[in-house]
């Protein structure tokens, strides 16, 4: 017995022992390790808003933010004025800690950077591939993205992004058009018989984004309408459910604060991986039958610069299956939302420029004449319409930030960013900058983009709407002819007014979407 007790005491002090090293380990990871990078950043010379343990600056940033919602913009004078709506906490910290700074996710530190010479100078000293993701993002939305190219760092980048770029090329995506008009033109059938039953407002973004989600499951996969309907439902239901639990990203045990929420998503993660494996390994073995008639989509180009590299002999520089399965993800969750809004501001902001509604009208007239049938060939032709997307992107960046984490210490003049920090890029605030775009920076003038891809910005670096260097976004063309496609169809049906009922208050959500909606008023043309 008298054994047995002492036993005992030794276990739990044992025990206690080990929780007590626990706990340093953690207060070191949470609590010093974060300190010293504070303090050396600080050494640089670079302040910031002072975090509190363990939730960093969040506290301030929901506060801001839940501020804000009530302050809504009356609809008839609207502003593009957006930044401190959209980041009001940056946009506070801004004016006492200037373009550049550190601020908290729990225990993460962030470089926030809304300065293009920085972002030019620290961009210099790195290369594409050595650039890293920041980790705690890449954690979190790893059900969405997994490794696909969006997420994936150094050599591994190299070799997705030599397999997919070229799966882009003009001669591939021309192919997907048609599909484009098709979606778009069930879109329009559908508008014109709500109006005609009487109820001409429209919530014009859900229904793009519908649009547009059809429209890339059908360009990654082909699949005509149930199929791609119950991938695109469960990419979305993951979207939202991941959405959900966000607000914690950084902080310690973050993620259990919504178990549930965190369960859910990795269940529907791997539920969507399944249905994707099954469609690709079918579509595997259909390719090895008929090498000739592999199909004309997105995954079908992906498949087939992977067979090229296999073929090369290089069989380890080829995709995984698995690998192929994140790429679809992230054409997805990369590609349909954002083209969505960036259509959706327009339609928003043409419907208060009538003068520009009109003025691409005629365009579409001149350029692409009164039938409903497309020809692909004739878009570049609409230049007019090139600018307006380039001012819409401008006011409205769909992806409203870039991030990057440092994976080596870089020198920026006088000061290092240490390796592992992580780097917030203010598109928002860039693209509103009127040190950058002169007094008018936050006016509606797609004139500015005439003579100058750059739109007139003082600073090459000052226009990020697909990111910058040799992470750009790879979907640009295919965005390019979906906005095109859609708009000219659109506008030659239908002119836009800005319902009553909007609320203009532009918010992110992974990215830049009006809160409540965009409902406009939409009223049938007249043959054009
Ligand atoms: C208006 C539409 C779009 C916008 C505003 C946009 C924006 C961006 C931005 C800002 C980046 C850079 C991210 C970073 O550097 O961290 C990016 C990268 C990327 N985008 Fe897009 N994108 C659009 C459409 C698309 C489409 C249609 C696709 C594909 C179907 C796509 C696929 C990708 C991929 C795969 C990357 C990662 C490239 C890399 O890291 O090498 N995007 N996009
Ligand atoms: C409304 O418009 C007028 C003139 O266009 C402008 O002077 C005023 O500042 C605007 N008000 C708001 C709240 O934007
Ligand atoms: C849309 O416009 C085209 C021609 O501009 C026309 O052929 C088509 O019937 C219109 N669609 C609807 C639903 O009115
Ligand atoms: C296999 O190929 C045939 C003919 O090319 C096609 O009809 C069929 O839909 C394909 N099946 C799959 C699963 O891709
Ligand atoms: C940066 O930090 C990571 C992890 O802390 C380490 O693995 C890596 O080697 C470091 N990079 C350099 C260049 O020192
Ligand atoms: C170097 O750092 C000091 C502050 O530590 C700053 O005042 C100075 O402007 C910096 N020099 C350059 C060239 O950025
Ligand atoms: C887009 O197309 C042009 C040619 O039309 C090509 O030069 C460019 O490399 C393409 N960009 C991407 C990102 O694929």
């Amino acid at each position: 017995m008298e054994f047995l007790g002492v036993s005992g005491a030794l276990v739990a002090l044992v025990a206690a022992f080990c929780l007590l090293i626990l706990l340093l380990i953690l207060i070191f990871c949470w609590w010093v390790s974060p300190i010293l990078k504070q303090k050396k950043l600080k050494r640089c010379g670079i302040g910031g808003p002072t975090p509190s343990f363990p939730l960093g600056n969040i506290k301030e940033m929901k506060r801001k933010n839940s501020n804000n919602i009530h302050s809504s913009i009356v609809s008839s004078n609207l502003t593009h004025d957006i930044h401190s709506n959209v980041f009001p906490y940056f946009s506070t910290w801004q004016k006492s800690h200037g373009k550049v700074f550190v601020y908290w996710l729990g225990t993460e530190p962030f470089l926030y950077v809304a300065d293009p010479e920085f972002l030019k100078k620290m961009s210099s000293e790195v290369i594409a591939k050595r650039w890293g993701k920041p980790s705690v993002f890449r954690n979190d939305r790893d059900p969405m993205f997994g490794s696909g190219l969006v997420m994936v760092e150094g050599d591994d980048w190299v070799r997705h992004r030599n397999i997919v770029a070229p799966a882009f090329n003009p001669l591939n995506i021309k192919v997907l058009a048609s599909m484009m008009v098709e979606s778009t033109n069930k879109m329009i059938e559908r508008w014109a018989t709500q109006i005609n039953s009487g109820n001409p407002e429209i919530d014009v973004e859900r229904e793009v984004i519908a649009t547009a989600g059809e429209i890339i499951a059908r360009t990654i996969f082909s699949m005509k309408d149930n199929n791609a309907r119950d991938v695109f439902d469960k990419l979305r239901a993951l979207q939202m459910t991941l959405f959900k639990t966000n607000r914690y990203v950084g902080v310690p045990f973050g993620k259990y604060f919504d178990f549930k929420k965190t369960l859910e998503a990795k269940k529907l993660g791997k539920e969507i991986d399944e249905l994707l494996l099954s469609i690709i390994e079918a579509r595997n073995k259909n390719n090895s039958l008929n090498k000739e008639n592999s199909q004309q989509d997105l995954l079908g180009m992906l498949l087939q610069e992977n067979q090229h590299k296999k073929v090369d002999g290089k069989v380890g520089k080829a995709l995984t299956m698995r690998e192929v399965v994140d790429e679809c993800k992230t054409f997805f969750f990369g590609g349909h939302e954002t083209t969505a809004l960036a259509i959706s501001w327009t339609l928003l902001v043409l419907a208060l420029h009538e003068d520009w509604q009109n003025q691409l009208r005629d365009e579409i007239r001149e350029v692409v004449g009164n039938n409903n049938m497309l020809d692909v060939t004739m878009l570049s032709g609409l230049k007019k319409m090139k600018w307006v997307m380039n001012e819409v992107l401008r006011l409205y960046p769909p992806a409203p930030n870039v991030q990057r984490q440092a994976r080596d210490d870089i020198k920026v003049d006088n000061l290092t960013v240490p390796n592992g920090t992580n780097i917030w890029i203010d598109v928002v605030a860039m693209h509103h900058d009127t040190e950058l775009w002169g007094k008018d920076a936050n006016e509606f003038r797609p004139e500015r983009f005439k003579d100058d891809v750059n739109g007139g910005c003082n600073h090459r670096m000052g226009y990020l709407s697909f990111g910058f260097g040799g992470r750009m976004c790879v979907g640009r063309n295919l965005t390019y002819m979906e906005y095109k496609i859609v708009l000219t169809l659109l506008l030659s049906n239908f002119s836009f007014k800005v319902s009553p009922a909007y609320n203009h208050s532009p918010s992110v959500m992974l990215s830049l979407r009006p809160t409540y909606g965009l409902p406009l008023i939409v009223q049938p043309l007249q043959q054009i």
